[in-house]
């Protein structure tokens, strides 16, 4: 069940190309096929007042959340990783897919602007690990160094 996320790292950077709007899609599938157990994966921006849906591999999922609700919007309020190990037992979990038993939600940060978030999905209660968070936060800020800061800042998805 464990990720060499380290030893994954390589395979990971030779996808990024540098055009925001590729290397979230390609970052999404990368998540998406190299963990297991996944029903969802992928991205919300903030546009200025919502955050709504980026790049993703799922279901179609609810295109907008407002900051402080659900488990993404209160990730990226409080700009920190978000480990939710049954999604039943977090008050305001915003059902997208009803498979979904536990989710990880990570912030993406830049130079301490919170500019979306990452959402992964498990159908497995309990599927996620501090491990888990802290590999992909290794992977995160590899897609982050990646792309051009003033074009993320510039968000270009709104
Ligand atoms: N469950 C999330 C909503 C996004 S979907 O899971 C893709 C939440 O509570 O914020």
């Amino acid at each position: 069940m464990d990720v060499d996320f380290k030893a994954q790292l390589p395979l990971l950077e030779a996808y990024l190309t540098g055009h925001w709007l590729t290397d979230f899609a390609n970052f999404s599938a990368f998540v998406f096929h190299t963990l297991p157990s996944l029903n969802w994966a992928g991205f919300y921006f903030f546009d200025g007042t919502k955050l709504t849906l980026g790049p993703f591999v799922g279901r179609p999922a609810c295109t907008e959340i407002r900051p402080g609700r659900g488990v993404c919007g209160t990730a990226f309020e409080r700009r920190a990783p978000l480990l939710v190990p049954n999604v039943d037992e977090f008050p305001g979990h915003i059902v997208c897919d009803n498979a979904s038993r536990s989710e990880l939600v990570l912030p993406l940060l830049l130079n301490g602007t919170a500019i979306g978030v990452f959402d992964l999905d498990s159908p497995d209660l309990a599927r996620f690990q501090d491990s888990d968070r802290v590999g992909l936060e290794l992977w995160i800020a590899a897609l982050l160094r990646k792309l051009p800061p003033d074009v993320l800042l510039g968000r270009p998805w709104a």
